[in-house]
């Protein structure tokens, strides 16, 4: 999951400290009230189908091959699906999904598995295909900055790869050592340089997909500008593998920058950080790359669980502040003169500036790897919501006087550029009085406040009953009618996204 040996260190302590953990509950027997859907069960037929098609190798059916394949990231749901395929090449994805069609079979595409939200697994038996072989880079352009490539490829693979022709992928997250570019673009990932970069809407110039029936849709356009008819991409961005299952992207790469910095500051109050990011947009400008907080209890959780060190005080908040342009002096001098003003006027009460790739490893390692922290903590309830940034903040107090003693720690970092703020609550063991506690609070509180009920990590199985808090029924009802009109049987990842 994580980029240098001591992350891969700490990953196998996580490995051995939840392989001596019960499994996580069957999502099945966890939410009662969602029903398996009229699907055809898995036969030896259909096996032999996969088998004749894939090779022995590239099909998993022993239950144990398959578990890892049916547990999400933060053990919060668990399938029980006994097929999990491995295509290599865009046609044998078509003829895996016409098959499944045709014999109603349901389907959960999967890459990396480090989705959040639960739709990345399947919720009863859907068999699972994965993209993980499907990982070769078809061709970097150096002058245009285009990358082609196949959905399987690992973010962090593709970072390395661009590197060495002086580029760099639009979008980075603490799941880069694992998250494959399909998933990145099936969920819209955001991530720490959003605020630079922009989303996958824009950065992705073209998508070749298959859909429910087989039939392969290329738009695999590397043109910058092709304003030729509807624009078909869009429905496979973000769509969470409900329309599509994504076989190659291209992507619109910018020019790795020559000169890094970053910032760690402790700070007093949440209006301080305000003012601080205000300050940050004008001074620093077009050389501002990444803004993001982190409150206490979040630094407190990667101190505690992965003794990690802070290099300021303890304060209730904390900031990263990332710069990166093509001119080291005045780049650092930029920041730190910004440094300076805003310790001068008592936004920031103290804080460091490196371009020391180490240190700099070290400070993103403390906002990068809370989610891997907050997991020792025990069960998550996990929350990604978008929110007008004055009232970015405002869950996170509430939540605490809400659920008073049921909860042993609640967090709030985030995207504080994209106004993106993850509120975690960590219990020692999933309780459904404590989810009834807090959903559909915390979302009838986004709705009030205006934000989005998913800012950045999709819809998946755990939030469909909630999407209409932020989308009108209208939009709902129409993307329900594309759905049918794409997935007629409603086979690929069923039970996610939309209300069923
Ligand atoms: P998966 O988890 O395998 O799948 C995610 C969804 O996409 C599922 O619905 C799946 O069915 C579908 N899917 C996957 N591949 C395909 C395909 N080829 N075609 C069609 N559908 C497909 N997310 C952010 O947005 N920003 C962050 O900063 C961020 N940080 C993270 C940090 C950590 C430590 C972790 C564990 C997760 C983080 N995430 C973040 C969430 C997650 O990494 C992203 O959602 C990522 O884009 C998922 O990619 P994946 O390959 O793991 O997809
Ligand atoms: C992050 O920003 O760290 C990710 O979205 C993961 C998380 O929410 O824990
Ligand atoms: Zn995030």
């Amino acid at each position: 999951m994580f980029s240098s040996l001591n992350r891969a260190r700490s990953l196998l302590s996580l490995i051995r400290y939840y392989s001596s953990e019960v499994l996580p509950q069957l999502t099945k027997d966890r939410y009662p009230n969602i029903k398996r859907g009229n699907y055809a069960v898995l036969t030896q037929d259909h096996l032999q189908y996969f088998v004749d098609l894939l090779g022995r190798n590239r099909v998993l059916n022993d239950p144990s091959d398959c578990e890892t394949y049916n547990i999400d990231f933060i053990k919060s749901v668990r399938g029980y699906s006994q097929c999990v395929l491995k295509p290599q090449t865009t046609e044998e994805v078509s003829k895996i999904l016409s098959f499944c069609d045709e014999h109603r079979l349901a389907v959960c595409p999967q890459g990396g598995n480090t989705g959040l939200v639960g739709g990345s697994v399947p919720v009863f038996d859907e068999v699972i295909l994965s993209t993980t072989l499907m990982n070769k880079i078809i061709s970097i352009d150096d002058i245009s900055g285009v990358l082609v490539c196949e959905a399987g490829c690992i973010l962090e693979e593709l970072e390395h790869a661009l590197g060495e022709q002086g580029l760099m992928m639009p979008l980075d997250l603490g799941a880069k050592g694992s998250c494959r570019i399909g998933g990145n673009v099936s969920t819209n990932a955001g991530g720490l340089r959003l605020i630079r970069y922009g989303n996958l809407h824009g950065n992705v110039l073209g998508v070749e997909a298959v859909k429910a029936n087989g039939q392969i849709i290329d738009c695999l356009s590397t043109l910058k500008k092709d304003n030729t008819g509807y624009h078909l991409k869009h429905l496979f961005i973000g769509s969470e593998g409900t329309l599509g299952v994504v076989t190659k992207v291209v992507i619109h790469c910018p020019q790795k920058p020559t000169s890094l910095s970053l910032a760690f500051f402790g700070l007093e109050s949440f209006d301080n950080i305000l003012s601080t990011f205000k300050r940050a947009k004008k001074e620093l400008g077009e050389i501002l790359s990444s803004c993001e907080m982190l409150d206490a209890q979040s630094l407190n959780v990667v101190k505690t669980h992965l003794k990690l060190k802070s290099p300021i005080d303890d304060y209730p908040y904390y900031m990263v502040i990332e710069t990166s342009g093509s001119n080291e002096q005045h780049d650092e001098e930029k920041l730190n003169r910004f440094l300076e003003g805003v310790m001068g006027d008592g936004l920031v009460m103290d804080g460091t500036v490196t371009n020391e790739p180490g240190k700099m490893r070290s400070i993103w390692d403390l906002r990068e790897r809370i989610t891997e922290a907050l997991m020792y903590d025990g069960y998550l309830y996990k929350y990604d919501i978008s929110l007008p940034i004055k009232d970015f903040y405002s869950l996170i107090p509430k939540m605490i006087e809400r659920l008073g003693s049921d909860a042993t720690r609640i967090s709030g970092y985030g995207h504080i550029g994209d106004g993106n703020i993850h509120l975690n609550i960590s219990v020692p063991k999933f309780r459904q009085d404590v989810l009834k506690k807090i959903e559909p609070y915390v979302y009838e509180l986004t709705s009030q406040l205006k934000g989005s009920v998913s800012a950045e990590h999709g819809v998946g199985f755990r939030k469909p009953p909630y999407i209409h808090y932020s989308k009108s029924q209208n939009s709902i009802d129409l993307m329900k009618d594309l759905k049918k009109m794409m997935d007629p049987n409603n086979i690929l990842n069923p039970y996610k996204v939309l209300p069923f």
